[in-house]
């Protein structure tokens, strides 16, 4: 098949990681006689400093004609003092407003061979853990109006939502429930928010439709504590956008390392954003230590999602597991007895890998 990916690697460890993503790809085209054209943009930092905005009007477009995009991360202290409405986040927060992404799905998977690397207690950690945060992602309080007062001493955040957005959201993970283990957890503060009462009954309307997915609802402090006391209760988890940026990167510390994580981003057609959960990891840019492997997983989930190739998603995430099988490690996850490689290094071997197996 034929497919145009926006790259946009971004700043700091952004670019290396996405060129290794590349390989990965590269690798399974070759195999497989598909052809990606790959169309690099620019966003976050590095968008500041070319065009003085961290998202142009281009560079959006360019995204919502290709068919993917793989994204890197953005943001850095180079860009800490730039005032709040053109910070490099906001550019990552118009392109998923701007593509209509509003479902992010965030996998926690602990891979056994970095079992050693969870947090929780040896019994919790070896029991099957396969959980999929499913979260909102276009709307909350991070699209809300927000004010500070003339003198900077108050300031407001408004956090709204509507029935519809609710809905396309909760769609999504009762048909993945569905697909999966039949559980689906409803997050909210419904105790305390308005917004969260409206979340909690629309949820609730919706499950006749599912008489086969068992729906269960937790207040999101209480959901904190479950996930690191009785992870394995969980299969799908669906919340808001500000829980599930919190809960998601509790998520990646049970699963062992930030740098695993990937994520897929989709809206109503098969058009995704696709990116690592991890952040730009200024500290160790340009030096060639940065784990590539969230942003490989995230090019499978590319591939599954947008290009609906599931056997070349499935050998990708499978390469991943047999690099890490063979003992080889980036330093965030390495372990004594195992190889430390690099991050040019890992995209090489699990490109190669990709090429065994495809
Ligand atoms: C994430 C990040 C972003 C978010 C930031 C960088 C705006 O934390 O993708 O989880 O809060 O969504
Ligand atoms: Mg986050």
């Amino acid at each position: 098949m034929q497919a145009t990916i926006v790259t946009l690697p971004g700043d700091y460890i952004g670019p290396e990681i996405v060129a290794q993503a590349v390989k990965a790809l590269d690798a399974v085209a070759a195999r497989c006689g598909h052809s990606f054209a790959y169309d690099e943009r620019k966003l976050g930092g590095a968008s500041i400093d070319a065009f003085g905005v961290p998202l142009t009007d281009e560079t959006l477009a360019a995204c919502n004609a290709a068919d993917a995009v793989l994204m890197g991360s953005v943001g850095g202290p180079k860009w800490d003092a730039v005032e709040a409405a053109r910070r490099p986040e906001k550019g990552l927060l118009a392109l998923r407003k701007g593509m209509g992404v509003y479902a992010n799905l965030r996998p926690c998977r602990i891979h056994r061979q970095l079992a050693a690397a969870c947090p929780l207690r040896a019994d919790i950690a070896a029991q099957d853990i396969d959980i999929v945060i499913l979260r909102e992602l276009t709307g909350d309080i991070y699209f809300g109006r927000r004010s500070r007062s003339e003198d900077g001493q108050s300031a407001t955040d408004e956090m709204a939502y509507s029935a519809m957005e609710i809905e396309r959201l909760a769609r999504i993970g009762f048909e993945l429930a569905r697909a999966r283990r039949g559980k689906l957890c409803s997050v909210d503060k419904a105790n305390v928010l308005e917004c969260s009462r409206l979340w909690r009954e629309t949820v609730t309307r919706m499950a006749g439709e599912y008489p086969d997915v068992e729906l269960t609802h937790l207040y999101v402090d209480n959901a904190a504590m479950q996930l690191i006391l009785r992870p394995q209760q969980f299969d799908v988890m669906i919340t808001g956008n500000l829980f599930g940026d919190i809960l998601s990167d509790e998520s990646a510390a049970i699963a062992g390392s930030l740098g695993m994580m990937p994520s897929a981003s989709l809206g109503d057609g098969t058009r995704g954003l696709y990116e690592p959960i991890h952040g730009s990891a200024p500290d160790i840019a340009g030096q060639d230590v940065a784990n590539p492997l969230g942003t490989i997983l995230s090019a499978a989930l590319l591939l599954r999602h947008s290009l609906k190739l599931e056997r070349e998603a499935a050998a990708v995430e499978a390469a991943v597991q047999s690099v890490l099988d063979a003992g080889y490690r980036t330093a965030d996850i390495w372990s004594e007895g195992c190889t430390r490689v690099g991050c040019a290094q890992m995209g090489d071997l699990v490109a190669a890998q990709i090429e065994a197996l495809l």
